[in-house]
């Protein structure tokens, strides 16, 4: 998505850049869900929609739904993924809601072929140690 490359590894608005892992992987599915070493409530999903890499908090500010197994729709240019619980809407780009709540999304970058997300915890694809106790 935005590629801001004045911005080097740092804490700015709240985060750094983390690599996610090769684009030309990642684009093969259409969310992954990314774990955050913050625990569950943190998790990010990257949604690969339309040649784009999304990043957004993976769980509803509703109710804590699973955005990523969510569906997606493109509306007068607008894509949004609706939440497979009480289909709420959410902007990908912006995650404005239709409904009065934001979720949170985060900066995607593109480099040497990788995907990097701004955000303020580490983030896995695989669970991280601190949540395989439950
Ligand atoms: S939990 Fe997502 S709309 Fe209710």
């Amino acid at each position: 998505a935005n590629c801001h490359l004045d911005e080097s590894v740092g804490n700015t608005d709240g985060g750094s850049w983390r690599l996610i892992g090769p684009a030309s992987e990642l684009s093969k599915k259409r969310c992954r869900l990314m774990h955050s070493s913050l625990g569950y409530d943190s998790d990010v999903c990257l949604f690969y929609v339309k040649g784009e890499f999304f990043a957004m908090d993976a769980r509803c500010s509703h109710s804590g739904g699973p955005l990523c197994e969510g569906d997606i729709e493109e509306a007068e240019g607008v894509l949004q993924v609706f939440c497979p619980w009480h289909d709420y809407d959410f902007d990908l780009r912006t995650g404005k809601s239709g409904t009065s709540l934001q979720q949170q999304v985060y900066e995607v970058k593109l480099e040497d072929g990788n995907v990097y997300v701004k955000h303020p915890s580490r983030l896995s694809l695989q669970p991280l140690p601190a949540e395989q106790k439950s």
